[in-house]
Formats: structure tokens, sequence, C-alpha cells
């Protein structure tokens, strides 16, 4: 569970907040509910997407559940009336049935998928939704890169341990746990072309999100080397197109799961 520990810096993750913001739109396009009652967030982060959950559900009751207290410090500022729990996803029990779990980019930081996906499905009403997306982007260079550092003589004494295990799962794994349990399932993957701007620009999209876990672990000055190491090793598979733009291809995974009615 060394990746849920990870510290979090809104201010970072926001950096590239217009990018981060449209799987979260696209998975809300797909939820098949009017008007819940009961929303969790779940993974809230910075609070940004929960205050979307609040305009497209004015009237839910909204949750938004967190392990980490900045992130929830800022989201509290940023989701009017909505309040917020710190929790971890494997602690964290609702207290009544609840018509929608949404949740963006944060499932895929914990392992155990097999025991967390039915939990939340039990946490659901009738005609309840299970709305996820999650990165998947292990076997690209944005993670690979990482690894390999840390698994280098430089670093592996430093950060050998700090190595993420696989959390998401092969996308069949979902289908045959879920379709099981519910009225109606929607999975589906897509590829957005994330055109950011800016130096080192990679080296700061991960910054904010994946290279977390080991910049914990890192002195002030060891981040600085251990960033600029990065910076170099990742640059090569990420050009700088002709106008300034570096494109990073990323796969996201969707699943819409509705409980019968
Ligand atoms: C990439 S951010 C996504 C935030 C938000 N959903 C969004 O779309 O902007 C992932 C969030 O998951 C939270 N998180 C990761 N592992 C967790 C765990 N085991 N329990 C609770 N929260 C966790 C982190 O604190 C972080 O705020």
């Amino acid at each position: 569970m060394a990746r849920s520990a990870a510290t979090w810096d809104p201010a970072q993750y926001l950096r590239f907040g217009n990018e981060r913001l449209r799987p979260a739109l696209d998975l809300l396009a797909q939820i098949p509910l009017t008007a819940p009652g009961r929303v969790v967030d779940l993974g809230c982060g910075a609070g940004n997407v929960t205050a979307i959950l609040r305009q497209r559900f004015p009237d839910a009751d909204i949750v938004g559940v967190d392990g980490s207290e900045p992130m929830l410090a800022k989201a509290r500022m940023s989701a009017a009336n909505c309040t917020f729990e710190q929790a971890d996803f494997f602690q964290w029990q609702p207290r009544h049935k609840l018509d929608l779990i949404y949740s963006n980019a944060a499932l895929q930081w914990v392992d155990r998928h097999t025991t967390l996906f039915p939990r939340l499905l039990s946490f659901l009403a009738l005609g309840g939704v299970l709305a996820v997306q999650m990165p998947d982007m292990r076997a690209t260079p944005l993670h690979q890169v990482s690894r390999q550092l840390a698994a280098s003589a430089e670093w592996s004494q430093e950060l050998g341990d700090a190595i993420p295990q696989p959390g998401i799962l092969p996308v069949m794994d979902y289908w045959d746990m879920l379709r099981p349990q519910v009225a109606s399932l929607e999975i589906w993957q897509t590829t957005y072309m994330h055109a950011l701007q800016g130096e080192n620009a990679v080296m700061q999209w991960a910054t904010g999100s994946s290279l977390r876990p080991y910049l914990d672990r890192l002195s002030d000055e060891r981040k600085s080397v251990f960033r600029q190491a990065y910076a170099d090793a990742v640059r090569s598979h990420y050009p700088r197109r002709a106008d300034g733009t570096t494109i990073l291809p990323f796969h996201r995974l969707f699943i819409a799961a509705t409980m019968a009615a």
C-alpha cells in the first residue's frame, strides 16, 4: 500500500488541470442517472471534480472521500455544499446505501481490486452506479523510465522498495468480476493525446502523480536530482514538437456498472 501513502501536492496535480479534467467529464457523461440521492466521490483529491458533480446533481447529498489531508483541505474550498471525509479506500464504509460511487483517477493507486470492486458494489442501492476511470500507463515510458531509474545502481538503495506493484488488472478481469453482479456494464478504453506546454512537461506531469511514491522517499536535494534524471531519460520518448508542445499519449480505462433496480 506504499502508493496510497504518497503525499499529494494539489498545486502540482492541478498544473495540468484541463488535461486531467477531460476524462472525468467523459466518465460523468456516461452515468445513466438524472437525480441520484446519495453520491460519493471516491479519491476526490482537490475536489475540482466534486464541484462538477455538485453542478450535475444539485439536489444530491455528495461526500468526497480521500486519504490525503492536503487534498481534502483544497477540496473543502473548491466544492460548496459537499462534505468531505478522510479515509483509506479499504477502510471507508458509507453510513447509507449509495446511488452513485464515482471515482476518477484514484483506484489505480491501490491493488487488491478483486477485493475492492465487489466491496464497492456492496455499498450501492438498487439501481446504483459504480463509475470509475483509471489511467493505465504501466506499459509506457512514463512509468517504465521511473521504474528503471529507481532500480538502477544509483537509486536502488533509496528507492528499490518504492517501485509500485501493478494495481490495475487486465481489462477483461473487470468484465469477468463485475458482469455477474450487475444489471448492465459498460467498459471502454480511450487514449487521450494530452498536449502539454512548457519545459520538461512530462516530468512536470509525472511530478504531480506517478513520481510521488519515489519523491516522498527523498530529501529535497535528491528530489531535484531524481526529477532531472527522469526528465533527461523520458525526453526522447516524448519529444517536443516544432510548435513547442509535448504530446503525451495517455491510456485510460473506464467502467460504468449499474445494479439491478
Ligand atoms: C490522482 S488523484 C485524483 C483526484 C480526483 N479524483 C481528480 O480527478 O482530480 C488520486 C487521489 O487518490 C487518493 N488516494 C490514493 N490512494 C488512496 C487510498 N488508499 N485511500 C484514499 N485515498 C487515496 C489520493 O490522496 C489522491 O487525492
